[in-house]
């Protein structure tokens, strides 16, 4: 199928657009290279430099005329988006709404999107589930909850299919420092280069980290399953950043230090998603563990920050 990937130049969006062309699709990629890196796009894949929030995307479709589309194009990062919440949600609130405007008239069949655990706000040491109270502590998660409410009355209104993934923190190769999921990749490329890396707050707070595999997994298995769902992606699992710390100095044999900062603003304390629902019908159910998955993520951070090593 013909697939637009908007952000597929991106850390997720670039390994969707590779289990894309393996299970035989054929991925199209808007970026606009804000934060993405073309060399991430497969050579095969069809490439155009468009920002979704501008009137040109429609020419995209015009071209193109894509079936499906996988929208995870969006500003990521909690803490701009408190610094910055006009551009926050013109990137993310306006850029949806220009890209469902387009599948709707040019007859899209699906529209995935990605949402994100920050939708659900502070709440107590649980599994979250996905009809739990939605209270977003940052404009980065207002504007997540904003672009589902969109997709979902876009969908009542013009009958233009969906599925919302909301992903717990994601990580693995080719993700940049920044960004919500990024502790994992700023602890390794800071140990790889001898830095000892900040701890905000006191460690304890918890996250559930998903492979970026296993969730390229669940966007392609929405093309054909979950029509009109919300799902959780996630591991079921938590994580302290104090035990993240500790699990990667003994990868790496370090024997460094954190240093501890005050806590950030918008920062949740715990986070961990009850994946029950994607397992049963999407047939979604995540195959990387953490260490297999951060063994993964370390050598391509070895091959790429220290080539030779
Ligand atoms: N990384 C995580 O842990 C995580 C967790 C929950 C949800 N998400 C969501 O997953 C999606 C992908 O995130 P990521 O971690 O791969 O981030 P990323 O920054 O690597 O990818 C985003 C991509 O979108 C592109 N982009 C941004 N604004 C654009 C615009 N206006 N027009 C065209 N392209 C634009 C960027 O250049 C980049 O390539 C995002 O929607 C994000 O909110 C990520």
């Amino acid at each position: 199928m013909k697939v637009l990937v908007s952000g597929g130049a991106g850390f997720i969006g670039s390994h969707v657009v590779d289990l894309l062309i393996q299970s035989g699709h054929e991925p199209i990629v808007v970026d606009n290279l804000r934060t993405g890196n073309k060399e991430f796009v497969a050579q095969s894949a069809r490439f155009f430099d468009v920002d979704i929030a501008s009137p040109q995307i429609e020419s995209v479709f015009v071209k193109e005329k894509p079936e499906v589309v996988i929208h995870l194009a969006a500003q990521v990062d909690v803490a701009f988006s408190i610094e910055n919440p006009v551009e926050d949600a013109n990137q993310n609130i306006l850029g949806t709404i220009r890209l469902l405007d387009c599948s709707h008239k040019y007859h899209v069949k699906k529209f995935i999107f990605s949402s994100s655990c920050a939708v659900y706000g502070e709440k107590d040491d649980c599994n979250l589930k996905e009809t739990f109270p939605l209270q977003p502590r940052s404009f980065y998660g207002i504007s997540k909850l904003s672009s589902e409410l969109y997709i979902e009355n876009f969908s009542q209104l013009f009958n233009l299919p969906y599925t919302i993934l909301r992903y717990s923190n994601v990580y693995g190769p080719r993700q940049s420092s920044k960004g919500e999921g990024g502790v994992i990749s700023v602890f390794l490329k800071k140990v790889l280069n001898g830095e000892a890396p900040y701890i905000f707050g006191d460690g304890e707070q918890t996250r559930d980290f998903v492979f970026v595999k296993d969730v390229a997994n669940a966007n392609v298995l929405s093309i054909e399953k979950g029509s009109n769902e919300i799902f959780n992606i996630g591991t079921n699992s938590k994580t302290s950043i104090n035990d993240l710390f500790q699990n990667i100095t003994s990868l790496t044999s370090s024997n460094l230090t954190p240093i501890l900062m005050p806590a950030r603003k918008g920062d949740i304390q715990y986070s961990r998603l009850d994946n029950s629902k994607a397992a049963k019908l999407l047939g979604w159910n995540p195959v990387f563990d953490l260490k297999t998955g951060l063994n993964e993520t370390l050598n391509y951070y070895r091959r790429t920050i220290n080539p030779g090593h």
